[in-house]
């Protein structure tokens, strides 16, 4: 029965899970990497898959996303933008062999978007291919300092650009030392 019987972790979240993991609503989702400490992921408007950090957000009109996960990675997750009705499904190109934006799909996709195999690893956001468990989401920084987020399939080193993790968890407060 399809790949998933080969995944003993998403097999057992998915025999536990019931009304325990099921489907979760308002989540906002933090990219953790070396210069990017927690920052929230938005849409910019052309509906792709951004991180910044609050002031360059702002400055840059990036949208707040609310996110409706599965995270068994059953159901595609849509994404609502919090100042219009406007959703769309996140999406990542796993099929090339080099980095490919991610973003949200409200209208066309790119070939070979996926939107199914998100799943929630602790914290952390991983897409389950039929073998494993894979993160290669890097941050690609500009010229404005919002980071494109993107799916690294081979790895490769990317000019301005740092693998990040991306997890359900927002930073703690910095400690004070004074
Ligand atoms: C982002 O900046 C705005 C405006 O300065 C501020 O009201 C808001 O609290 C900040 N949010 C965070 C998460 O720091
Ligand atoms: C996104 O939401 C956070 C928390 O409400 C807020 O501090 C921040 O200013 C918002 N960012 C933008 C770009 O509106
Ligand atoms: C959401 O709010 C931002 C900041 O006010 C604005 O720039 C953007 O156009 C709005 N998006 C939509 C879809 O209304
Ligand atoms: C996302 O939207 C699609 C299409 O409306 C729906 O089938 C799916 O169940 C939704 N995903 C979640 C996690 O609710
Ligand atoms: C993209 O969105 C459309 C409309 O919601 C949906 O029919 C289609 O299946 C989605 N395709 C992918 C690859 O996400
Ligand atoms: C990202 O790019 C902006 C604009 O060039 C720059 O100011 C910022 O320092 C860069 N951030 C990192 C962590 O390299």
């Amino acid at each position: 029965m399809l790949a998933w019987n080969f995944f003993p972790f998403l097999a057992s979240l998915a025999s536990a899970g019931i009304g325990k993991r099921a489907v979760q609503t308002d989540v906002s989702i933090y990219a953790y990497g070396v210069g990017i400490n927690g920052f929230l992921v938005y849409a910019d408007s052309s509906s792709a898959a951004v991180i910044a950090d609050n002031a360059t957000a702002l400055a840059n009109n990036l949208q707040n996303i609310t996110w409706t996960i599965d995270p068994k990675g059953l159901l595609p997750w849509n994404v609502t933008s919090t100042n219009s009705s406007s959703t769309g499904q996140f999406y990542i190109v796993p099929t090339s062999t080099e980095h490919q934006a991610a973003g949200f799909n409200t209208t066309a996709p790119p070939t070979g978007a996926e939107t199914v195999g998100f799943v929630i690893y602790g914290s952390t956001v991983e897409y389950a291919t039929e073998t494993t468990y894979e993160s290669r989401f890097y941050a690609q920084n500009s010229s404005t300092g919002v980071w494109s987020l993107v799916w690294n399939s081979d790895s490769e080193t990317l000019d301005n650009g740092v693998p990040v993790v991306l997890k359900t968890v927002a930073p703690p407060p910095r400690p004070n030392f004074d």
